[in-house]
């Protein structure tokens, strides 16, 4: 009799009951066919998740800057940038943003396009005022084309306010995640003179945007008054080079009252470069430490360390 492989769960099963169970199978077709999708606040804002995170992004505005952002009539002080002014790092400035790095839709969709071992690369927080220029399309996979069409990364937007044409939403061209490019020249306007139709973001406060790193997408000028608030988290493979350093830089009381994936989610059971052999087992048996926790409370293999 022929032996057979050993049978490890990679959980492909557990990601699709986590999409089941979640009522996400719209939002994943909807992905799948344009390489962008909003999820409604019923299902990506548990326990007003959204508003607690638009409290602690003032508070950390206020913080840094000395001033309450004014969301109904300010204006934000990088002057009309269409990209808005971005507060980085914040994930450990209030316990709310470990909610959101652990709410089940984002998870869900996150694993559903980058594996189980895909990590945080980035999380922040965007305040965008009244402006007139629009930012151009590109996408978020930075490499030269071609791009894969399987995602290496996604990017994940918490409308803290409503999100549309009128409020300088993100805009997407829909089905470009499939081109495998990225827009060059006059395929990187938005509007008047483009080449191919981008379509705004339709999402009330509360939702959650999620994108294909290379689906091509940009965003309006808001031409509303008052400020649009948004945080925005990168999910990256674990192989691939992060933007913020989580490192060995999350406290171990964070570390404990979330569940093991945190860990993993926060880069603990990456291998960073190492200077030579002793080090590279330091790291490997640092990294193992974090991978074998989270298998042991999921279930669920993660790829072999080396
Ligand atoms: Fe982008």
């Amino acid at each position: 009799m022929a032996e057979t492989a050993a049978r490890t769960d990679v959980g492909l099963d557990h990601m699709w009951k986590d999409i089941i169970d979640l009522g996400l199978q719209p939002y994943i077709e909807h992905l799948d066919t344009n390489g962008y999708t909003v999820i409604p606040p019923e299902i990506a804002n548990p326990n007003g998740l959204t508003e607690r995170m638009l409290e602690a992004c003032l508070d950390i505005s206020e913080r840094r800057n000395g001033e309450r952002p004014d969301l109904m009539h300010g204006k934000i002080r990088s002057g009309g940038s269409p990209i808005g002014d971005a507060m980085k790092a914040i994930l450990l400035e209030d316990s709310v943003f470990e909610e959101a790095l652990m709410n089940p839709a984002l998870l869900a969709v996150s694993t559903y396009l980058c594996g189980y071992d895909v990590v945080l690369s980035s999380l922040s927080s965007t305040m965008k005022g009244p402006g007139e220029t629009l930012f151009r399309l590109h996408t978020d996979t930075r490499l030269p084309s071609p791009l894969p069409t399987q995602a290496l990364l996604c990017k994940c937007i918490y409308a803290l306010t409503d999100f549309d044409r009128e409020n300088g939403s993100t805009a997407f061209v829909p089905g470009s995640h499939k081109w495998g490019r990225n827009p060059v020249d006059n395929e990187t306007v938005i509007g008047e003179g483009a080449s191919y139709k981008a379509v705004p973001a339709e999402a009330p406060a509360g939702s959650l945007i999620i994108f294909h790193g290379s689906t091509w997408h940009g965003a309006y000028n808001r031409a509303a008054p008052g400020l649009r608030a948004s945080v925005h988290l990168l999910m990256v493979r674990s192989i691939l080079r992060v933007t913020e350093d989580f490192y060995k830089r999350i406290p171990e009381e964070v570390l404990a009252r979330n569940p093991a994936r945190f860990a993993i989610l926060t880069q603990q059971g990456v291998v960073p470069a190492y200077l030579d052999k002793e080090d590279e087992r330091a790291k490997v048996m640092s990294a193992m430490k974090y991978t074998s926790a989270f298998e042991r409370e999921s279930g669920i293999a993660l790829p072999v360390i080396r």
